[in-house]
């Protein structure tokens, strides 16, 4: 009840909401509803209440708290168990380490800011304090580590619909990027512990530029966020809670449909590389391949000069400009 009320007040984006219409609506007393309101107001919520007006949140939290978090989602397994933390080194690093105190399927790892924030490849991922939403995801799922790539599709598509539902088209680079205009807006760390015939657990970090303004220079030309695409600041939790809420009923239908996962449709649907070239390393050497497809285990298909094919499992790809002569 208490959650619905706050879900009210936030949707409401700082108008009155008058107190009739939640005892209404709710078909709750409005003593009940001064009694949620006092709980919110004591969690750190600054709701303003005038007779004959109603309520109204006068002032955010920012931070991507529990509490914020919990009035928007709509999972059962995940994000129910949330470690927040205002600093850490990676959230990925923090999951890794909870693995040891057996964590839970579906903890949630938060951070307003990374101090050695972790990318693919050795790279590192910045972002300045409470600009970025920076989390990362433990789960267990009951399959073969030969399964596993696909869990980063998973995320890379609850990501593309997460934006979505902000009104944000973006294209999904293949394996773990998400991009608008050709600029980075996420990136995926999937790292993995497990045994020959089954997965230990899977921690996969998200990063997604949200409400960073500006981009030094070097990074201009490669990186955008939601702020920029959108000319407003966004709430961080509730994008975490889209993502979550998207996340979960596709790796689901993932678990019951191994061999022709739903999240598919939507890499599909939405690949930065079908159809192009792209180049990639192997054995020290620069390969370049025409895409052609993601197959039913998260794999990219290409094609090589000389009409043969191959999958992909996983690795860094890079898309050759259309106009640079091979
Ligand atoms: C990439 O683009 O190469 C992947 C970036 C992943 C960044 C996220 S932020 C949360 C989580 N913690 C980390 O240290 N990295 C991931």
């Amino acid at each position: 009840m208490k959650e619905t009320i706050l879900k009210k007040l936030l949707s409401a984006d700082g108008a009155w909401v008058s107190g009739q219409d939640i005892c209404q609506q709710l078909g709750v007393t409005r003593a009940a509803i001064w009694k949620h309101i006092t709980s919110l107001r004591t969690e750190g919520w600054n709701i303003e209440a005038v007779s004959h007006r109603g309520y109204r949140i006068v002032e955010r939290i920012d931070k991507v708290l529990f509490v914020n978090l919990t009035p928007w989602l709509t999972t059962t397994e995940l994000g129910r168990t949330m470690t927040h933390l205002d600093e850490v080194d990676s959230t990925n690093t923090y999951g890794r380490k909870m693995t040891r105190d057996d964590a839970p399927h579906g903890t949630l790892i938060v951070a307003e800011h990374q101090t050695g924030g972790r990318g693919r490849s050795g790279r590192q991922w910045h972002s300045a304090p409470g600009e970025a939403l920076q989390f990362s995801l433990l789960i267990r799922p009951p399959l073969s580590p030969a399964r596993a790539a696909l869990i980063t599709q998973i995320a890379a598509a609850a990501g593309a619909v997460a934006l979505e539902k902000l009104g944000v088209d973006c294209l999904i680079k293949w394996p773990n990027d998400l991009l608008i205009d050709g600029r980075k807006i996420c990136g995926i760390l999937t790292e993995m512990s497990c045994e020959l015939d089954r997965i230990d657990w899977i921690i996969m970090g998200v990063g997604i530029n949200v409400n960073q303004q500006s981009f030094p220079d070097d990074l201009k030309q490669k990186t955008t966020s939601l702020h920029i695409i959108t000319n407003k600041p966004q709430n961080r939790a509730k994008l975490l809670a889209s993502f979550l809420n998207a996340f979960e009923p596709l790796y689901q239908d993932y678990l019951a449909h191994p061999d022709g996962p739903q999240c598919l449709e939507i890499c599909r649907s939405k690949s930065a590389l079908t159809g192009k070239v792209i180049a990639y390393e192997q054995a020290g050497r620069l390969i370049e391949a025409t895409v052609l497809d993601i197959d039913t285990e998260g794999r990219l298909l290409v094609r090589h000069h000389d009409g043969s094919k191959e999958a992909l499992l996983s690795g860094e790809v890079h898309l050759i400009p259309p106009h640079k002569p091979r």
